[in-house]
């Protein structure tokens, strides 16, 4: 997902800036996340692209505090506006590349963790930019509370025969795992913009849920 620089886009996002947008210093939030959202507990989706899942699941669940992370400043636009639309008060989007995750985040201080229709990364060469590399469930591993769990989905079956030999690499626990999500009997409360358009094409849904 890639748009054109649109200034107005830029401009108009600075009035979400440090209300429904957090940007710079994230590391400021480490270990304070309770303070700054509420004392509930914290899912996170990396790669939120323009945020149909995390407000959606963040209106189904207001038990729990979301944080949305998208790395395409203009992207972040379109999940703030939707947040502030909404009127959401447990979810923010932080705009910044997940690749220092430990930096941001405490050990054990995300409940649950959201991956979908991640960048599939084809080449070899780039496979440790993948958000399912070794590097990226090291982290995982870090923040998450014991026993926490990751959901994954994606339409990519390159990407999805990757990160199941990652996730077993790993050691983690499947407690889920299908081809084909849409026609399976496994919850999926809310779909992505990705996962709409490429559904909508008649594309396969690859889905998983491991255990750390
Ligand atoms: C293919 S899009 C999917 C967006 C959305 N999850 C969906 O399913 O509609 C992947 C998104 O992840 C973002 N992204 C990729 N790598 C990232 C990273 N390391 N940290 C934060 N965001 C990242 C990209 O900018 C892009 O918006």
């Amino acid at each position: 997902m890639r748009l054109r620089t649109n200034p107005r886009r830029l401009a108009a996002l600075s009035d979400y800036e440090g209300k429904e947008l957090l940007s710079g210093e994230i590391e400021k939030y480490k270990g304070k996340w309770r303070h700054l959202l509420g004392d509930k507990p914290l899912a996170l989706e990396i790669g939120c692209g323009k945020g149909a899942f995390i407000t959606g699941m963040a209106a189904l669940h207001p038990e729990i505090n979301f944080l949305g992370i998208e790395s395409q400043k203009e992207v972040c636009y379109y999940a703030v506006k939707k947040i502030r639309e909404q009127k959401l008060t447990n979810v923010k989007i932080i705009f910044g590349n997940a690749v220092n995750l430990c930096d941001w985040f405490d050990t054990a201080e995300v409940a649950k963790l959201y991956l979908n229709f991640s960048d599939p990364w084809p080449k070899a060469r780039h496979a440790k930019r993948r958000l399912t590399y070794r590097t990226f469930l090291s982290q995982y591993k870090r923040v998450l509370v014991p026993q926490g769990h990751l959901r994954f989905k994606t339409d990519n079956d390159g990407l999805f025969a990757f990160s199941l030999e990652e996730f077993q690499e790993f050691g983690l626990k499947f407690i889920a795992q299908t081809t084909d999500l849409h026609h399976s009997a496994y919850e999926n409360e809310v779909q992505t913009e990705y996962e709409k358009r490429f559904s909508g094409l008649g594309k396969n849904i690859n889905f998983c849920e491991v255990v750390f």
